[in-house]
């Protein structure tokens, strides 16, 4: 089975990214590789992690890519340069554009921290999505991963992991809890897809054989 090349997609530290680094390197995901790491902040941690990694890495930071356009097309030519398969959205903080999900549909995934579809749409990022949670008086919160379409937070579910949330909680120890639940969920959720996709194009191999 040949390995399926991982374009992620990161704005920050990147922990769900280094969760997938380590997947990979601990044989967690044997049909994964990473391909090409994309930032548009050049000083995102994830970013420098790539490099101490040794994997090759793309910045289009707002100054040389101020439009979601310019942004959109120039991640849409380097994935394509670099082959990838599947891109993995780990942290990052723009809306795709109309090249990279029309170039990738069905292959991009994303995680997001919450039990969508709650708490989820425009807006609903970082810790507002907690704050929110526990304004609410939720018992329960988690993290969901699924594949990104045109509307934000609103593609196909793949998996989700839940916590408990505590009356005590702050939005910051929530993220915390929800986070060690993302590092957990992301990688076994990719590692599901990749079979997945493995499976569908087999069958259409199969299928076009017999026509
Ligand atoms: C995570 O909470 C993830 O759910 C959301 O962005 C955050 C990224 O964190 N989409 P990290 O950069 O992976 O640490």
């Amino acid at each position: 089975m040949r390995k399926m090349r991982l374009g992620l997609l990161l704005s920050g530290r990147g922990s769900n990214f280094k969760a997938i680094v380590q997947a990979i390197q601990q044989g967690q995901l044997p049909h994964a590789e990473i391909a090409l790491v994309i930032s548009n902040h050049a000083e995102a941690g994830g970013l420098a992690f790539a490099r101490e990694q040794n994997l090759a890495t793309a910045c289009f930071p707002p100054d040389t890519h101020p439009t979601r356009m310019a942004l959109d097309q120039a991640m849409a030519e380097i994935l394509k340069e670099y082959q990838v398969d599947l891109v993995i959205l780990a942290g990052f903080d723009r809306i795709l554009g109309p090249h990279v999900l029309s170039a990738y549909p069905h292959r991009i995934l994303n995680i997001h921290p919450s039990l969508l579809p709650a708490y989820g749409g425009k807006g609903m990022v970082g810790l507002k999505v907690h704050a929110a949670v526990l304004k609410n008086g939720e018992k329960e919160s988690g993290c969901t991963v699924h594949v990104v379409t045109e509307t934000v937070d609103g593609g196909p579910i793949l998996g989700q992991a839940k916590v408990a949330v505590a009356p005590s909680d702050t939005p910051e120890c929530l993220a915390q809890k929800v986070l060690e639940q993302e590092h957990r969920l992301y990688p076994e959720m990719i590692g599901n897809y990749i079979q997945q996709l493995f499976k569908t194009e087999g069958t259409a191999l199969h299928d076009a054989t017999h026509v």
